[in-house]
């Protein structure tokens, strides 16, 4: 049995490094980084295989050299790819913009995500239903998404979205399927339709989910680390300060770090510093998959900061 199961997104990335995120209707000179294996389900998937042990993960891509490349890294990470079809669709790509403090932001082109379909899930509901915490994101059709959270349920699984990129909603009869709801600070305003700016704001936002029936809400909260809301509980995880070189995957490694700590059975407070210690040696370095740490590197980074 694969105790994490990620369903989602495998892209290329073209990283192009700017001097400031661009503006509309600016134009400016950058440099080409390289291409990066990456895609929000890839980058989950990479992060699970390097930080657990037992790993599987259901997607789609193109039979080209990109595919090739996606698919030897999830591979190399120790992933199952049983749940990796490949079509005559080319492989998903991201067009990444990276400035020099750090920030990005992502233009993805879906190519074969998009045949990550509602029939893709169904062949490999013998997948979802040998795992323990099942972990998906939106960057394939969302009826593939929701389709693959009710297999989850019907086989008694724990569901754990990360709702990125965040549609303007989500459908009612969703969010009780849902254990834990893992957006950033954007996503959970678009869900919410409630600002996040404060602690409290960001936890009211939170509440309003958890009405709809989420179970749990774990928002990563930018430089202040991480907030839990449940029903009857509210927990504030700092995050680690460090230099951001490249946040691209941070948010990928917390989710797939949690789960990976959460599917080995330790407390919430334990995998949550867990991930935001994994998130943080990832923001320190540049690209997606190639930020990724191990599960030697986060203990080793996790040991420094407790003395
Ligand atoms: O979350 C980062 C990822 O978003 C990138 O790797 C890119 O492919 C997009 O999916």
């Amino acid at each position: 049995m694969n105790k994490l199961l990620i369903i989602g997104s495998l892209n290329m990335d073209m990283v192009l490094g700017v001097p400031a995120i661009p503006r509309a209707g600016e134009t400016l000179m950058g440099e080409l980084r390289g291409y990066i294996p990456g895609g929000k389900g890839a980058n989950q998937a990479v992060a699970a295989g390097r930080l657990g042990r037992g790993a599987a993960m259901i997607g789609m891509l193109g039979r080209d050299s990109h595919g090739e490349v996606l698919a030897k890294n999830l591979t190399q990470a120790g992933v199952d790819t049983a749940g990796i079809g490949f079509c005559d669709a080319p492989t998903g790509l991201a067009v990444i913009n990276v400035s020099a403090d750090g920030e990005n932001n992502i233009i993805v082109i879906p190519g074969a995500n998009a045949r990550c379909d509602v029939d893709h899930i169904r062949a490999h509901e013998a997948m979802i239903a040998d795992s323990e915490v099942v972990l998906l994101q939106m960057e394939i059709p969302h009826e593939a998404v929701f389709e693959a959270i009710r297999l989850a349920k019907k086989h008694g699984r724990t569901v754990v979205l990360n709702p990125a990129p965040a549609p303007e909603r989500l459908p009612e009869d969703i969010y009780p399927l849902i254990d834990i709801l893992c957006p950033n600070e954007t996503e959970l305003e678009r869900l919410s339709g409630l600002p996040t700016g404060s602690a409290e704001e960001a936890e009211q936002a939170a509440r309003a989910l958890l009405e709809r029936g989420a179970g749990a809400v774990l928002a990563t909260v930018g430089k202040r680390g991480a907030l839990l809301v449940t029903p009857g509980q509210t927990l504030e995880v700092p995050g680690f300060p460090v230099k951001a070189v490249d946040t691209t995957a941070a948010g990928d490694t917390f989710c797939a770090a949690f789960c990976t700590k959460l599917a080995e059975g330790a407390g919430m407070e334990e995998s949550i510093r867990f991930a935001n210690a994994a998130a943080a040696i990832s923001v320190g370095r540049a690209g997606a998959q190639t930020s990724i740490p191990t599960l030697q590197e986060t203990l080793a980074f996790l040991d420094m900061r407790a003395v």
